[in-house]
């Protein structure tokens, strides 16, 4: 069992680094493996919806040579997904919503001309 903690937080010392530390206390208890990855201290671009990731259903396939495919990597070889955000205007961060939008569109090969497969399908989300 593995666990990748994507933390949309840009501060170290705040509320959601806070509220993480019992869980991953948990986590260090149980012997569970975890990564914890600071999205503010990736590079992450935007998308542009040039849908490049969907021509290829086995890979991440994004147009970007950036951080994302790195983390595309640690959440396909994770079974749990922890999505940790501030609130910012109604929503996450802008990091965890860059790095969402890539993540959903290059792991749902459902966006070309045929629906392909979810690659992260059976992992959890909690
Ligand atoms: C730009 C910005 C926008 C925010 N928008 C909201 C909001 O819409 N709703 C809310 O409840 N809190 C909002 N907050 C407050 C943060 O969610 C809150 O302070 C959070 O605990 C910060 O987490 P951190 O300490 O990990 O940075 C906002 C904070 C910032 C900086």
């Amino acid at each position: 069992m593995k666990f990748c903690i994507l933390m949309g937080s840009p501060r170290k010392n705040g509320n959601t680094i806070e509220l993480l530390k019992p869980f991953i206390e948990e986590l260090t208890i149980n012997n569970i493996q975890y990564d914890l990855i600071w999205l503010q201290d990736k590079q992450i671009e935007p998308c542009t919806a040039c849908r490049n990731c969907q021509k290829d259903w086995t890979i991440f396939g994004c147009q970007y040579s950036d951080d994302m495919q790195k983390i595309f990597d640690k959440v396909l070889a994770s079974d749990v997904i922890v999505l940790a955000t501030p609130i910012y205007s109604w929503y996450c961060t802008p990091p965890m919503k860059s790095m969402l939008d890539r993540l959903v569109y290059g792991m749902n090969k459902f966006y070309g001309e045929k629906k392909g497969p979810s690659l992260w399908s059976n992992k959890k989300i909690p």
